[in-house]
């Protein structure tokens, strides 16, 4: 299939690029860099071997994605073209609204033109809020209320595509509950490079041990959790990228939108994640206790059956792979691609 990835210069997007095409499939990205650059391609087309059809362009933006629909074959979108930062979200609503929603609107209202079906979508485990029952988290289970506007962003864009694949018997919508993506590839030429001081724990310890940061702080070590810390889905990045390419397959093959979640169904605490990284990578990491961070939940895991089940999709590496694989890429890319 001819894969359009909207955002595919980004973390999970570079990625997912990789593996489409390790799998067979043909990709043209689309991306405004507002949260990337543009070496992230040229290291994906470096690792790849191929050629990537690369569109500076902003998916609100409709007279640029119809260009792109203009010029290429597209027969599936994968719309990664979110702004993702929790806090940020609070502060500026209206942009992440005016953002993630009118990227998802546009992108659907070109793809309803050109006849194009297939729409596999970045949602979050965000979406099942503050869950009042106990994890795992399964598919079946009634959305919550997200904490913050990011949140909320992708529950309304998973309800519109919804309503869109209801309204078009011809349509496929796979939503993916993404967990808590970690890792990097292999080679180390891919990885996460955050804009500013990172907000999620595994870019902060990695900057802790690339020097870039002093100490980590964890935040809250008074959660009913083993350990008192909380407890996350942590998933490889490659693992997650391969998941993607386990959906593209399925929504050729069937109509209608499915939910799945993409995590291992296992849940390590912050100071499991900080000793398996020492571990693996024979790096002591620095790190105080701090305060509770508002709108955390103290545990949050998939029940990853549906996935393996329907897709024939697991997550493959462990935490181990996790911890090397980001460091891997950390250490041989100290400022990110920068
Ligand atoms: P990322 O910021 O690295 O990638 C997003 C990409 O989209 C960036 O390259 C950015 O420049 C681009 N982009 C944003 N708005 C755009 C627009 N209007 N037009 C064109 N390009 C635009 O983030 P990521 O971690 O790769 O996440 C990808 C998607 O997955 C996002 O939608 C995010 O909300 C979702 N998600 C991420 C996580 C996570 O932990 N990383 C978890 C759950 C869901
Ligand atoms: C966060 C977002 C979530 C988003 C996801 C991916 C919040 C409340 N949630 O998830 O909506 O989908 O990122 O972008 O922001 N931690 C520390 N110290 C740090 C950073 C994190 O102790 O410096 C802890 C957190 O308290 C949490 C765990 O590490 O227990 C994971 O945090 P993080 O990586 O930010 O992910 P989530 O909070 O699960």
């Amino acid at each position: 299939m001819n894969v359009l990835l909207a955002g595919g210069a980004g973390y999970i997007g570079s990625h997912t690029c990789v593996e489409l095409i390790n799998a067979g499939h043909d990709v043209v990205i689309a991306d405004n860099f507002s949260n990337s650059c543009p070496v992230a391609v040229e290291r994906v087309e470096e690792l790849t071997g191929r050629k990537i059809p690369l569109y500076e362009a902003d998916v609100c933006d409709r007279d640029a994605v119809e260009k792109i629909f203009s010029e290429n074959k597209i027969d599936a979108v994968i719309h990664f073209a979110g702004l993702k930062a929790v806090g940020e979200s609070c502060e500026k609503p209206v942009e992440y609204y005016r953002n993630n929603i009118d990227s998802t609107l546009t992108l659907l209202e070109v793809m309803k033109k050109h006849g194009v079906n297939n729409f596999i979508f970045s949602s979050s485990a965000t979406v099942y809020g503050t869950p009042e029952e106990t994890v795992p988290l399964v598919e079946t289970m009634p959305k919550g209320s997200p904490t913050n506007p990011y949140g909320w962003t992708k529950f309304m864009m998973e309800q519109i595509l919804t309503d869109t694949a209801n309204a078009n018997p011809d349509m496929s919508v796979v939503l993916l509950r993404y967990f808590n993506p970690i890792g990097a590839h292999e080679s180390g030429r891919i990885g996460e490079d955050p804009n500013g001081i990172p907000n999620n724990l595994m870019p902060y310890i990695t900057q802790v041990a690339a020097g870039r940061l002093k100490c980590l702080g964890v935040f809250g070590n008074d959660y009913p959790t083993h350990d008192g810390t909380g407890v996350r889905d942590y998933i490889h990045v490659v693992d997650l990228a391969k998941g993607h390419v386990k959906a593209i397959e399925y929504s050729a093959e069937h109509k209608g939108t499915e939910i799945f979640n993409l995590g291992t169904g296992v849940g390590y605490s912050v100071l499991d994640i900080v000793k398996a990284f020492e571990k693996a990578n024979s790096i002591e990491i620095p790190y105080v206790i701090k305060p509770r961070r508002a709108g955390d939940i103290a545990e949050c895991f998939a029940d990853a059956t549906k996935a393996k089940k329907i897709l024939g999709w697991i997550a493959e590496k462990n935490l181990e792979d996790m911890c090397r694989d980001s460091w891997n890429w950390q250490s041989h890319n100290v400022n990110g691609y920068k």
